[in-house]
């Protein structure tokens, strides 16, 4: 059963393509997840799914219900999460949910029946009448993922849930989001430009850069997809005859030298290390260190992008800066 279908989805903004014909496909249950820097594209594409901004081009179902033609169906079976805060610190933690409760249309006995279920989910019962000014910033968000799904969604979109917040946190809510789609069999969409959020959370990933996917499947397919375990031997000494080697071995995938470092990817590295070393003491070239690690993520960002996504916010964030210095300078 799929809950999410979505086919060449585009949103320009003046002439600027902030999502760029984009295809996918959600699994009912699944929790997948888009990830990628700032400036991606994943808010515009929750906005799109969630009816709040009109595609340019392309089509989207939610749930089975058309994204332009079907709003109002598409809306009453989702929740949302924004990106930024959206709870008011002046009301308690029910008063909130009980407001977001009676726009659904929920009867007093359901809405407390349900305030009380949804509360007990993220862990905040003991704090229902606290006011939301006096909430954590951890606090909080687990009180929006609350408020998200008191109707009974079918599918929820949860954008940068964790964003901001320390990692023991973090942690925590994971273990809300995980709660939720698990026991409560709801579809999940969630974005983040956490890698590690995304390796532990989701069934599968869609890593998004300038609004195209470029990479979709299960974290461990897409480490998969680099061809084995990544060695990294620092060299020293010449290295022509131990490189000429290291170019006829069959269980090599690729290899790069980068100044006295050697990057190789090897089906099961841990076995033959070994060997590698010997040939490398074969053909005179002292190692000065070795080590071995399986591909992570952002292995795979790097691979896929060509940048690690720390590099790629940062050059967003030089290029903002260029921006504002030629609009003050006007
Ligand atoms: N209303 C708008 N008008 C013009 N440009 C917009 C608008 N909304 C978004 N953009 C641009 O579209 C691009 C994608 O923005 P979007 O907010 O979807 O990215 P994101 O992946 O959610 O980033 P972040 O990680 O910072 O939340 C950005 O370059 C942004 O500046
Ligand atoms: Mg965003």
């Amino acid at each position: 059963m799929v809950a999410i279908e979505v086919k060449n989805l585009t949103k320009m903004f003046n002439g600027f393509t902030a999502v760029d014909n984009i295809s996918f496909k959600v699994k009912k249950g699944e929790l997948f997840g888009l990830l990628g820097p700032n400036g991606a594209g994943k808010t515009t594409t929750i906005n799109m799914l969630s009816t709040l901004l009109n595609p340019s081009s392309g089509h989207a179902k939610v749930s089975g219900y058309d994204i332009i033609k079907e709003r109002e169906k598409v809306r009453r079976s989702i929740g949302i999460v924004f990106q930024e805060p959206a709870l008011d610190n002046r009301l308690t933690g029910k008063e909130n949910l009980e407001f977001h409760a009676m726009l659904y249309g929920m009867n007093k006995k359901e809405r407390n029946r349900r305030i009380k279920e949804v509360l007990e989910l993220v862990g905040l019962s003991d704090k229902a009448n606290v006011l939301v000014g006096n909430y954590s910033g951890g606090m909080k968000r687990r009180l929006e993922i609350a408020r998200g799904f008191i109707h009974r969604p079918k599918v929820l979109f949860l954008d940068e849930p964790t964003l901001g917040l320390d990692a023991q946190t973090r942690r925590h809510i994971w273990d809300y989001i995980r709660k939720l789609n698990k026991e409560n069999k709801i579809t999940i969409i969630l974005t983040t430009h956490y890698m590690e959020e995304a390796d532990y959370l989701c069934d599968r990933i869609g890593i998004i850069d300038h609004g195209k996917i470029i990479a979709m499947d299960t974290p461990n397919r897409l480490k998969d997809k680099l061809g084995g375990d990544i060695i990294i031997l620092e060299l020293e000494g010449n290295a022509d005859k131990f490189m000429n080697a290291i170019n006829k071995l069959k269980f090599v995938n690729s290899f790069k030298k980068h100044d006295s470092k050697l990057t190789l990817m090897v089906k099961k590295g841990e076995k033959r290390l070994p060997e590698i070393i010997s040939i490398a003491q074969k053909k005179g070239v002292g190692i000065i260190s070795a080590t071995l690690h399986k591909p992570s993520l952002e292995n795979v960002f790097l691979h896929f992008t060509g940048k690690t996504i720390r590099e790629k916010e940062a050059s967003q964030k030089e290029k903002f800066m260029e921006f504002a210095k030629r609009r003050f300078r006007r």
